[in-house]
């Protein structure tokens, strides 16, 4: 059966292409969507996408979620760094996830060292622009083939 894999984005990622381009590149969200919709194609994996500003939307979103995706792979945006309830329904979705960010949250503002999701997500991959979005698609099909 076709794995399906959610990828979810939070808030300020509908601006990307928008964003300041030396952390967050030039593709619109729209673009990266259907490159990583393309990556999964090419991997035999069905992706659905899923962005909003909105905290409960994102909450409500991904509890429908939970055994209805195989895996995830999130980019919180800013919620990474102090959301607990973002965290709390990640677990609830009951699945792996990958924590992808564009940019090296490590190298940038102490605030952003700070991730309330990484020690429940199964990895994370950050600073590598669109591509982690592609690693974060063979670590998802290499877990969920073991
Ligand atoms: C981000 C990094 C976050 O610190 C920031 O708030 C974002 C995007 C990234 O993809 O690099 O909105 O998650």
């Amino acid at each position: 059966m076709t794995p399906t894999i959610a990828l979810l984005h939070g808030p300020n990622l509908n601006m990307l292409g928008r964003r300041p381009s030396q952390h967050y590149g030039t593709l619109t969200l729209p673009e990266l969507e259907a490159q990583v919709r393309a990556w999964g194609d090419e991997r035999g994996m069905r992706v659905g996408t899923f962005q909003t500003n909105h905290e409960g939307a994102f909450l409500e979103h991904v509890h429908g979620l939970a055994g209805a995706v195989d895996g995830a792979i999130v980019n919180p945006g800013a919620w990474t760094h102090y959301q607990y309830s973002i965290r709390d329904a990640l677990e609830v979705m009951g699945v792996p996830f990958v924590e992808v960010h564009l940019s090296d949250v490590d190298a940038r503002e102490d605030f952003r060292k700070v991730s309330v999701v990484r020690d429940i997500a199964l990895a994370t991959v950050k600073g590598k622009g669109p591509d982690g979005y592609r690693e974060a698609l063979d670590i998802l099909k290499a877990e969920l083939s073991a």
